[in-house]
């Protein structure tokens, strides 16, 4: 089955969305349920592929995983009865290198096939295996079979300074070290909401996890956690993504179940190109509103670890941006080859030049429909921001990447106004 979205841009969005959880805390929050011992149920989980592949792979493991209808999963682990986790469900999820400090934490092993994921440079994991060999682990990488596997007979509390500020791999140790004996301290951690989140539902679980959104996280470590129920935050790209397209489509969006701090990077960006963005409180969810009339300025960013512009925004907001008056200059500073969706934009009229790691987007009056193809999830947001912006049909392919990180995709953005039609072909 080849599916795809087909888009007949140049409409207004106007109306309200409201934002699902957040994929990047869900995705680790899912395994960090493993640490409980006990069943956890988590709410606000966004209806994703990245989602039912954990659930999937939690159940290969012998645990018992429920999932309800609006996004609430039960997850038990005391039936887990296997540390092998080398299906290729596990090789193809980058996120799946969270059951590396779960599994050590809660069982002290694992067997686990090497990450896969979106396609965007060179993905190492060094960071994580230095800190779980800090804690105490042996562990040994099996090339032939690309599994690695860790083992620890009692995981102990140390002082772990990271060398590169790692999302992934702040989060694993820190799964890890709330299991072990005595007190970790993380350093030159990772400060994005998904880290204070996991924190957050760890705490919850009656861990004791201090300076989650700093740059120092200490954590002293428990010989047991228990279940808990847990909900969680809204996601905070996925936000982002509405902001944009709200800005793109010179629309007038109410963006609801959104935590505006978390956006401020995208926010002032946004009003830097001419955008107004408001934020607001209606008594149940706090929003923004984003209202947009003119033609964008061009506009110039760096992506940087939180707070500062989101790597995984970087591709729709160069999609904003071909039809801006002037020349943007942006510089991806965290993934060296996240400029996949850069040819397929090109394909739409969009004028951009690259090199290394700058792209300088030099606006054009406007964009026309062609058939185009993700390369990665947020290569894919790119791609639907550019057609929702382009006159014509424009066909975007590979929607599976799409489908990894966002919920009802297609109905949220009709219910504002756009035309966009998923497409389920036979093949
Ligand atoms: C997480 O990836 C997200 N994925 C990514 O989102 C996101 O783009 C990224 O963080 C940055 O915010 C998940 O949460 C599942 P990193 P992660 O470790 O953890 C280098 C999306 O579209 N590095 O913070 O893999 C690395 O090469 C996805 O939702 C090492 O050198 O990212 C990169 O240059 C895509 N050694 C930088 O650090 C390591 O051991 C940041 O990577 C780990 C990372």
């Amino acid at each position: 089955m080849d599916s795809f979205y087909s888009i007949h841009g140049l409409k207004r969005l106007e109306g309200t969305v409201t934002i699902s959880g957040a994929k990047n805390a869900a995705v680790a929050i899912i395994p960090a349920a493993i640490l409980a011992g006990e069943p956890c149920v988590l709410e606000n989980l966004p209806n994703i592929a990245d989602v039912e592949s954990l659930r999937d792979i939690l159940r290969g493991l012998g645990a018992g995983v429920d999932m309800t209808e609006g996004g609430c999963m039960r997850i038990d682990p005391s039936t887990i009865n296997t540390h092998d986790a080398t299906s290729n469900e596990v090789s193809s999820m980058r996120a799946s290198y969270y059951l590396l400090g779960a599994m050590l934490g809660a069982y002290g092993e694992i067997e686990l096939a090497l990450p896969g994921g979106c396609v965007i440079g060179p993905r190492p994991i060094d960071q994580h295996i230095k800190g779980m060999r800090a804690l105490g682990a042996k562990i040994y990488t099996d090339e032939s079979r690309n599994v690695i596997r860790a083992q620890a007979t009692k995981l102990k509390g140390a002082e772990i300074f990271f060398d590169v500020v790692s999302v992934g791999a702040t989060i694993n140790v820190m799964l890890a070290a709330a299991r072990a004996e005595g007190t970790t301290v993380l350093q030159n951690v990772a400060k994005e909401p998904h880290v204070v989140d996991v924190a957050n539902f760890l705490n919850m679980m009656g861990a004791s996890v201090r300076g989650a959104g700093t740059d120092v996280i200490r954590i002293q470590g428990r010989k047991k956690l228990h279940g808990c129920s847990y909900s969680i935050i809204p996601d905070q790209i996925e936000t982002g993504t509405y902001m944009i397209a709200a800005a793109a489509t010179r629309g007038d969006v109410v963006i609801k179940n959104v935590i505006p701090t978390h956006m401020e990077a995208i926010s002032a960006k946004l009003m830097e190109s001419g955008a107004r963005v408001i934020e607001g409180d209606d008594g149940r969810d706090f929003y923004l509103r984003v209202t947009m009339n003119d033609r964008p300025r061009a506009v110039s960013f760096r992506t940087m670890v939180y707070p500062g512009f989101p790597t995984d925004l970087q591709q729709p907001m160069m999609a904003y941006l071909t039809t801006a008056g002037g020349t943007s200059v942006i510089t991806e500073n965290i993934f060296e080859k996240r400029f996949n969706h850069v040819k397929e934009l090109r394909k739409l009229g969009a004028s951009i030049s690259i090199s290394k790691r700058v792209a300088r987007v030099k606006g054009v009056e406007a964009l026309r429909g062609a058939d185009i193809c993700a390369s990665d999830l947020r290569a894919g947001a790119a791609l639907i921001v550019a057609g929702l912006m382009a006159g014509g049909e424009t066909r975007v392919h590979n929607i599976g990447y799409i489908d990894r990180g966002y919920e009802y995709l297609d109905s949220k953005f009709r219910a504002i106004g756009a035309d966009i039609l998923r497409v389920d072909e036979e093949e």
